[in-house]
């Protein structure tokens, strides 16, 4: 069987399997652009609040904003009441994304604490509920996003894809943490591997996915049917053509040369001060600029210059002094 190939996520075909992961402060429309680019079959938006739709918070326009291009894009939600996570999918429905998903799986404890997020981890009653309630109102295929489980080594991922799936789940994506772990610790890839064997709906398997023979062992040891890269892609969205290039041809290209590296840094920055403003575009820029400049030899000064940079025009001379 091919590692790579066509997933389907209820009636939505996707071409390709490696699906860029939800991250909040990170998989904004512009990064997803960038991503969709070099070959994503799918993007998630960041995490958006049910109650802050409710309450019409003005953040959230931001978060939901699709360009045509990304599409198929997962949109996804968090929150932890049935009634008002449902009411919310169905007032978006008409939104221009292709899949809704849950989010069970954010372990901060802003949101764990009040019942968000991991926390649905320990309550797989009011978990099934929720599933059930936004998937009979989304009008669209429904996912979940969930972890191996809630405290240091419990382990309840097999027994909550069931739910999901018996609660309408087109899909899962498992990420191989606990919530304790954080990030942290490497990730358990035996417990995706047990939900692929548990479940009739495609899984999505995450966690430590960072480099393109990373996909393959992981599809070696589980059988999954999707990839999903979340830190591995921050600055370097090549980890998608990179990967798609060696599963076809069996040889891990080469790393993307400094030269490409600040083209795409100008493009990212040009795309981002477009969408969010020149203030807000540059200050988040300093953070992706670190990402696309990590472990670059000799570039410690231009790594400092780009960690204060304050305009577009200073960005563009930082990055032509480095082309020098
Ligand atoms: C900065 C950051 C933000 C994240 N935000 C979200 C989020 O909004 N929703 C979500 O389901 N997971 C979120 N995650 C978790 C990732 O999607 C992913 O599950 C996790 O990083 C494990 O994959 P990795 O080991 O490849 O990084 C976030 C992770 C990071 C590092």
């Amino acid at each position: 069987m091919d590692i790579l190939r066509d997933l389907s996520i209820g009636n939505v075909k996707l071409k390709g399997n490696l699906i860029l992961a939800p991250m909040a402060g990170v998989t904004d429309l512009p990064y997803r652009i960038l991503c969709k680019e070099k070959g994503a079959s799918l993007v998630y938006t960041e995490m958006i609040s049910a109650k802050g739709i409710y309450y019409g918070n003005k953040n959230t326009e931001k978060l939901w904003e699709i360009d045509e291009a990304e599409r198929p894009v997962a949109l996804q939600l968090f929150g932890s009441e049935p009634e008002l996570m449902a009411d919310m999918a169905a007032k978006i429905k008409e939104r221009n994304f292709d899949i809704l998903d849950i989010n069970m799986g954010c372990p901060v404890p802003k949101v764990v604490n009040n019942g968000e997020g991991s926390a649905l981890m320990k309550d797989l009653s009011l978990a099934g509920k929720i599933i059930r309630a936004v998937s009979d109102a989304a009008g669209k295929p429904v996912t979940v996003k969930f972890r191996k489980g809630f405290g240091a080594g419990e382990n309840t991922a097999v027994e909550f894809a069931k739910m999901a799936e018996a609660n309408g789940a087109a899909a899962v994506a498992v990420h191989g943490r606990t919530r304790s772990q954080m990030y942290k610790g490497q990730a358990d890839w035996q417990v995706i591997a047990d939900v692929k064997k548990a479940v009739k709906i495609p899984v999505i398997g995450n966690g430590d996915l960072f480099e393109p023979e990373d996909v393959k062992r992981m599809y070696e040891q589980t059988g999954v049917d999707g990839f999903m890269f979340a830190r591995g892609v921050r600055g370097n969205p090549w980890l998608f053509s990179r990967t798609i290039e060696y599963l076809k041809t069996g040889i891990v290209p080469a790393k993307p040369e400094m030269e490409e590296i600040i083209s795409m840094i100008l493009r990212h920055a040009k795309l981002l001060t477009q969408f969010k403003g020149e203030y807000t575009g540059i200050r988040e820029m300093r953070m992706h600029s670190g990402w696309y400049t990590s472990g670059m030899k000799h570039a410690a000064g231009f790594r400092n210059s780009l960690c204060r940079v304050e305009t577009l025009e200073e960005l563009k001379k930082i990055l032509t002094t480095m082309k020098k």
